[in-house]
């Protein structure tokens, strides 16, 4: 039988404990791109549930470009760069979100998609949720339609499906 996803991420990622801080035990996903089949069936699991229902790629600056740009390439479909704030060179949407400690900016041009355009937002982590809610909001202010989010690792606990209700959400694994 072939390695399930959860399997192969077992495998591959580092786990490092007490990182950042006491208590957290951390899941470092760059094993997984590192490996040649880690991130060939990471990425391809991560849109299998979407397939023909998206027409971009979006990515949240930066681990998330790296998924989102292989999603796209690997489905023929454009890639959309979500960018920190003060990045991008013309008119851009804002929005301003919560960290746990502190708050953080996500950004994107005005003209960054096609009218109707149905968008697959794509992450490494959905943690509170923060992020990939001021990217959903981004989109459709942008004019697109949201078809879904996809993450490797869901961080169970802090919230983040909540903040997404209503949306489709495929996580390649809880953790
Ligand atoms: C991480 C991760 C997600 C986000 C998840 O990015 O890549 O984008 O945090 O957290 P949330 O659900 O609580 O918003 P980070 O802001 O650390 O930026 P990086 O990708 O540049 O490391």
């Amino acid at each position: 039988m072939p390695e399930s996803i959860e399997a192969l991420l077992d495998r591959l990622c580092a786990v490092i404990p007490d990182y950042p801080e006491p208590g957290i035990s951390f899941k470092d996903l760059t094993p997984v791109f590192a490996d040649g089949e880690g991130l060939r069936r990471v990425v391809d699991a991560l849109a299998a549930p979407f397939e023909g229902r998206f027409d971009a790629v979006a990515g949240m600056e930066a681990r998330g470009f790296l998924l989102a740009s292989a999603v796209a390439y690997a489905t023929g479909t454009g890639l959309l760069t979500v960018r920190k704030g003060g990045k991008l060179p013309r008119e851009v949407f804002r929005r301003d979100y919560e960290l746990e400690y502190g708050s953080a900016s996500l950004e994107i041009h005005q003209d960054a998609l096609k009218p109707g355009a149905r968008v697959l937002l794509v992450d490494d982590v959905l943690a509170t949720g923060g992020t990939m809610d001021a990217a959903v909001q981004l989109v459709e202010q942008a004019g697109g339609a949201v078809a879904g989010v996809a993450v490797v690792l869901e961080l169970d606990g802090l919230g983040g499906r909540a903040k997404l209700a209503g949306r489709e959400i495929n996580a390649l694994q809880l953790a």
